[in-house]
């Protein structure tokens, strides 16, 4: 029987941030993971860009097998998952579905913050194209969303350059960017799959008082209940627990790095990517 795994896709290594928590809270399907490391960081590419890459790689994931497709980025989640959606799905059969993970963040963001302050690091991209700001008005007008991109945060964990002598310095001036722009700001989103990699340097320059949010379980959970609206995918979705990585760059390089982000040893082959 031919395999209907769920895609993910991340630019790189982030995405299995997410992928940790999504194979736990839902073990029995099979996941197709695509990193285009080859072509990372996307966060400071321009909108034309990051679409054409999210797109050959969602292009990619269905022709092998995929039918749902997960962009466990926020940066192509951000600048590419709309316009794929309105333009691309429509050649392949209709129940294709392409998902993003800033839609479900926001979902939860009124029980992430009492102060109604709330506080979003991301990519240049992922802040650029204002996507928290435009879907957190939408749901909670109420709450108003500070934003501060961290250029450099994504290249520190890609080459694993995490600890505090290194990385504290660029984090600390991040974070004190974000907190002064309201006295009110009572959490932050970490709103890029590669940070939570950095979380322990990251708690050390954050006040005590402000508390921290990653995606993962916030993602996976989503995607539960999606799957309890849309029962449909019960019959499609093959359910044996298998999980095959792909990288778009050298697959040994990936292995190596990639069990930071997974928690356990990840074996990888390596894709080239063209139009499909
Ligand atoms: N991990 C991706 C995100 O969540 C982006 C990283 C990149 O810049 O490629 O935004």
């Amino acid at each position: 029987m031919l395999t209907v795994p769920i895609g993910i896709f991340d630019s790189g290594f982030g995405g299995l941030t997410v992928l940790k928590d999504i194979r736990r809270m839902l073990p029995q399907f099979d996941y197709l993971y695509l990193g285009d490391n080859a072509r990372a960081p996307y966060g400071d590419r321009s909108f034309d860009v990051i679409y054409e890459y999210t797109l050959q790689s969602v292009d990619f994931l269905f022709s092998q097998g995929c039918q749902l497709v997960l962009l466990a980025c926020n940066t192509a989640s951000a600048r590419a998952l709309r316009t794929i959606q309105q333009n691309n799905l429509s050649k392949y059969p209709n129940h294709y579905r392409v998902l993003g993970i800033v839609r479900p963040t926001v979902e939860r963001i009124d029980t992430i913050t009492k102060s109604k302050h709330i506080g979003i690091l991301a990519t240049e991209g992922t802040v650029i194209s204002n996507s928290y700001p435009i879907e957190i008005e939408k749901l909670f007008p109420q709450i108003a969303v500070y934003q501060e991109s961290c250029p450099l945060w994504v290249p520190l964990v890609e080459q694993h350059i995490i600890d505090d002598y290194h990385a504290g310095p660029i984090i600390q001036q991040n974070i004190s960017a974000l907190l002064n722009q309201h006295d009110a700001i009572d959490a932050i989103i970490l709103a890029c799959t590669h940070y939570p990699i950095l979380m322990d340097t990251i708690l050390k320059h954050l006040p005590a008082n402000i508390s921290l949010v990653t995606q993962g379980k916030i993602v996976a959970a989503s995607l539960q209940s999606y799957f309890l609206k849309h029962l449909h995918w019960q019959q499609i979705l093959t359910q044996e627990g298998k999980c095959t990585f792909l990288t778009t760059d050298n697959a040994k390089i990936f292995n190596e790095k990639a069990s930071y982000f997974y928690g356990e040893e990840v074996i990888a082959k390596q894709i080239h990517l063209t139009t499909y």
